[in-house]
């Protein structure tokens, strides 16, 4: 994965500033029991909303003497040495990042990573860790480095030729190796052991994020017994027809049930995991209360779907949207009156790129008065470009966009921008500002953040968001335009639909989502599972006491 520029994460110019929110939202006419509610409906807890204060204080209180831990395998800062010597820092494209960097922020704590950029080693201290400091808020990076061989066996192997194709329906055969899953396990065992020695008590409080790490709630309880571990699955849980493929499923959930709680996107991929414990394991699972209990001790299984910074920090620094639309304009050499539609997703085959532009192809041909006019911008930096999947999709997607622009561009107009390069959150700030429409179309996406960010970034109220179905952002997000990408007939039905869309209408549908994305923000998705993990915590500490 290429990372990219980020100017405001630069240790010595984190500066940003979280000002104050600068739009009043109107007030949604409709009673909220009376929106379309596909799942979580937008309101569904009482009190106030949640924000960095109210989970720094509510962390305080809850977990007295704690600070807050976080693993995932992605850091939220890279440092790389440039052609010209310097050591520059990266801030890398990842969902993950955007979602927990506001949380690490707000709490304090520690973040443990692999240390993956050029010149990550140049800057650490004595015991590999550096201090980040942002929008008045720090924490510690401590960084786990990984040899050439371990990353390929647990990273690029396991956990992305493997675990990911198992647990996204994109047509793409999961690969399991016995030595990849192996190294997995030893690389686990590596991450456990550093949050482990970070930890300064013995009942640590832990967010353990995603696939690459089924087996570090085991290890860490393995440790430290009495610590909270709470491990958020990012991505999409199979049934249990597809998660038999796996041939270590039975040790895969051990090593995730030594969690106090386990958190998943969506309510199906909750049950799938529940019913996966069920027929693998000698568990008892009880679906009233969404608990496993399995070897004499209680898990709780919960739906919590991830979400943004709200208000985003980008939002303070912005250029207003005329200034975007000008900048984003000049940038692809576009005219002034191009019907923009922009997609940020990385090169993946689960983000259903092709099917994008066969909606655009679509679109095209039927609407001749839109050639010269229309524009997709998509930016689709190369990612895990070590997989041969990957890199067959890089290929697919290249010839796909050649083909619509073959087929319908002139000398001065080409409706596809491919870009493969990452550009910055902030330039994807202004580029998301600059446009009529964000298109999302993956196959299958546990969340997409993209979405959200969307909604964040249009504090004018107006452009249109096109959403897969197949995308956990749906469920929160029925005033996107819903779409099947499979059927690029709809694709380019919604895409008209969007360009055609009165100011009014897109008006009344992006003040709902951003009152429901404003809701429900990141600091409530972790505040959430803290609350969850908080009385897992008593529960456990009950127990201990009862056995004496
Ligand atoms: O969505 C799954 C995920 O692993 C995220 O957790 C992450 O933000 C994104 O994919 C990027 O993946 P990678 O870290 O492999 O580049």
């Amino acid at each position: 994965m290429t990372p990219s520029p980020s100017p405001s994460l630069s240790p010595g110019a984190l500066a940003a500033s979280a000002a104050a929110w600068p739009l009043t939202l109107p007030v949604d006419p409709r009673p909220p029991q009376a929106r379309p509610a596909d799942g979580t409906p937008p309101h569904d807890e009482p009190g106030p909303a949640w924000t960095a204060e109210r989970l720094r204080a509510f962390v305080r209180g809850a977990f007295p003497g704690e600070r807050l831990m976080v693993l995932a395998n992605r850091e939220p800062v890279l440092h790389e040495r440039t052609a010209g010597g310097a050591i520059q820092v990266r801030q890398p494209t990842s969902g993950v990042v955007t979602a927990l960097e506001p949380l690490t922020l707000a709490c304090g704590g520690v973040w443990v990573a692999h240390g993956s950029g050029s010149a990550d080693r140049e800057v650490v201290d004595a015991r590999d860790g550096i201090a980040l400091v942002r929008d008045g808020g720090s924490y510690r990076l401590r960084r786990l480095w990984l040899s050439a061989e371990e990353e390929r066996g647990y990273y690029a192997r396991f956990a992305n030729d493997g675990l990911w194709p198992l647990c996204h329906q994109a047509h793409v055969k999961p690969i399991f190796r016995r030595p990849d899953f192996e190294t997995y396990q030893r690389v686990n065992r590596r991450f456990a052991d550093a949050v482990c020695d970070e930890a300064e008590s013995l009942s640590p409080v832990i967010l353990v994020q995603d696939y690459h790490f089924a087996f570090v709630p085991q290890a860490i309880r393995q440790r430290l017994p009495r610590a909270t571990t709470v491990l958020f699955w990012h991505i999409p849980w199979p049934n249990r027809h597809r998660f038999a493929i796996c041939p270590w499923r039975n040790a895969l959930l051990e090593g995730l049930l030594g969690s106090s709680v386990i958190g998943f996107q969506t309510a199906t991929d909750a049950q799938n995991f529940l019913e996966a414990v069920q027929h693998c394991l000698e568990a008892h699972v009880d679906r009233e209360t969404n608990t496993v209990t399995y070897n004499g001790r209680r898990v709780t299984v919960g739906t919590y779907p991830i979400s943004i910074e709200w208000p985003a920090h980008l939002t303070a620094q912005a250029p207003p949207i005329a200034d975007c639309r000008r900048q984003v304009r000049q940038r692809l050499g576009l005219r002034d009156d191009t019907l923009l539609a922009v997609g940020v997703d990385r090169l993946d085959y689960t983000k259903g790129l092709e099917e994008k532009l066969l909606g655009v192809e679509q679109l095209l041909a039927r609407r001749p008065s839109l050639r010269g006019r229309f524009v997709l911008a998509q930016v689709a930096p190369v990612s895990r470009g070590e997989l041969q999947s990957y890199r067959d999709t890089a290929t697919r997607v290249r010839e796909a966009a050649q083909h619509v622009n073959a087929r319908f561009g002139d000398g001065t107009w080409r409706p596809v921008e491919l870009i493969e390069e990452a550009w910055s959150p902030a330039e994807v700030f202004t580029l998301m500002r600059a446009a009529d429409a964000c298109c999302v179309t993956s196959l299958h996406d546990g969340m997409n953040l993209v979405a959200k960010e969307f909604v964040a970034a249009r504090d004018d109220a107006q452009g249109v968001l096109v959403l897969s179905t197949f995308a956990g952002a749906a469920r929160e997000l029925p005033d996107a335009l819903v779409v099947n990408p499979y059927d690029a007939h709809a694709v380019a039905d919604a895409l008209e639909r969007a360009i055609a869309m009165p100011a009014a209408e897109q008006r009344t549908r992006m003040v709902r989502m951003r009152e429901v994305v404003g809701h429900h923000n990141a600091y409530r998705w972790a505040g959430r599972m803290l609350k969850d993990a908080r009385l897992q915590r008593l529960e456990e500490a009950r127990a201990a006491w009862r056995d004496g």
